[in-house]
């Protein structure tokens, strides 16, 4: 019998290490703590629609994951957003279109991570505590303490902060997880019955309590209707104003939104609250994937290049590379 091999977090980089193996020959079982795949490229259902709440669109630079995301044109998974983007700055609002190719997931963000999960094997609302090695395996252990195993390797997919406690076996990678700061986001949605009077489907905002805005409805295979925006606080703001109640949260960021749009917004008829606890690295880092290849423990995730979904696809190539490679 194979054993297979552990992959907890089903974000883009547990499940691009997942592709890279299963395609490698190798039998893959993921686990995720949530109810779906994707992580902070998931989409929320809504009575509005889906809305994008994590990853607002993606580039594509490195020429491996140019490649990837041609692939996922072809299946239909993503499609390119054309948004008429927006500068603002020192209180003024200016157009500032510019030549970049931005992707997202088609008709949802959450479309690219389901499409990689096809038909892998994953335990979904199942959170790993602990990972105990015996004389050659690894079993997890999940909250409800079921014990789930034997499994040959384990990569850690997960944000860093989650990632150090399970990392645990291999104090070296334990460690450097635990140094890695996330900072984390407010996102808001509002929904509006009457379309916004506006041109603008994006803008980035330099001097205020957001730093990105966007209209969901604008990008390719939304529902039109109500107009649905996504607000997503600054760094700053998020951490200053933490532990705020949604509502609360919902007030400031959509007061925020009206002045910088000036003109006074509609009450919305629908909005929700999320908070991205482990949003972004505060930095970025050049480890590509941590590895205790002895021990078969590997670690991967946006935070081990950059911040960004194109990191994650990355990091977790290059954490099946090197399973890979040991296994030669
Ligand atoms: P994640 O997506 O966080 O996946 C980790 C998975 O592990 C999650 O599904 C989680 O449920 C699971 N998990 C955690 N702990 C456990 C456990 N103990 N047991 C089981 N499962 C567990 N990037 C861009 O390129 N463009 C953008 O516009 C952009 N905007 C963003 C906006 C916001 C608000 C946020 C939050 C992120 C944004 N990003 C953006 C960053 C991008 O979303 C991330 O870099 C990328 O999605 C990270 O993928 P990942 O697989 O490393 O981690
Ligand atoms: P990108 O090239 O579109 O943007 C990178 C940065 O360049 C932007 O943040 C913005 O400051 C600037 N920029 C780009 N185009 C601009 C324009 N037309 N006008 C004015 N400024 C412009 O995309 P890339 O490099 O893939 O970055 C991903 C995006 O995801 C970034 O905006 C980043 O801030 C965001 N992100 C947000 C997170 C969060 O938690 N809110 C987490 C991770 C990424």
């Amino acid at each position: 019998m194979t054993v297979p091999i552990a992959i907890i977090g089903a974000g883009i980089a547990g499940l691009s290490a997942a592709r890279a193996l299963h395609k490698a020959g190798h039998t893959v079982h993921l686990f995720d703590k949530s109810r779906g795949s994707g992580g902070r490229m998931s989409s929320k259902r809504s009575e509005a629609g889906s809305l994008d709440l994590g990853a607002q669109y993606f580039t594509a630079r490195d020429r491996r994951f140019v490649d990837e995301v041609q692939q996922w044109q072809a299946l239909g998974w993503v499609a390119e957003w054309e948004p008429r983007l927006y500068n603002h700055k020192d209180g003024q609002l200016t157009p500032s279109p510019d030549e970049q190719t931005r992707w997202v997931g088609s008709p949802r963000m959450s479309a690219i991570t389901r499409g990689m999960l096809g038909h892998l094997t994953i335990n979904f609302a199942c959170r790993i505590t602990d990972l105990i090695r015996g004389e050659k395996h690894w079993h997890l252990l999940d909250a409800d303490e079921c014990s789930h195993g034997p499994f040959s390797h384990v990569i850690v997919a997960t944000p860093a902060p989650q990632a150090t406690a399970l990392l645990a076996g291999a104090p070296k990678l334990a460690s450097t997880a635990a140094g890695v700061k996330m900072d984390p986001t407010w996102a808001v949605a509002l929904a509006f019955e009457t379309p916004l009077e506006t041109k603008m489907d994006g803008c980035f905002v330099q001097d205020s309590p957001l730093d990105w805005l966007a209209r969901n409805s604008s990008k390719p295979g939304r529902e039109h209707k109500p107009d649905t925006w996504v607000l997503h606080a600054s760094s700053a703001w998020s951490k200053q104003n933490l532990d705020l109640p949604k509502e609360a949260v919902i007030e400031q960021l959509h007061g925020a939104f009206a002045e910088l749009m000036h003109f006074p917004t509609p009450a919305p008829i629908f909005s929700l609250a999320h908070r991205w606890l482990y949003a972004r690295p505060s930095t970025a880092h050049e480890w590509g994937a941590l590895a205790d290849a002895d021990l078969g423990l590997y670690a991967c995730g946006d935070w081990c290049l950059s911040g960004r979904v194109e990191g994650a696809w990355l990091s977790g190539q290059e954490a099946a590379r090197r399973l890979i490679e040991h296994l030669q």
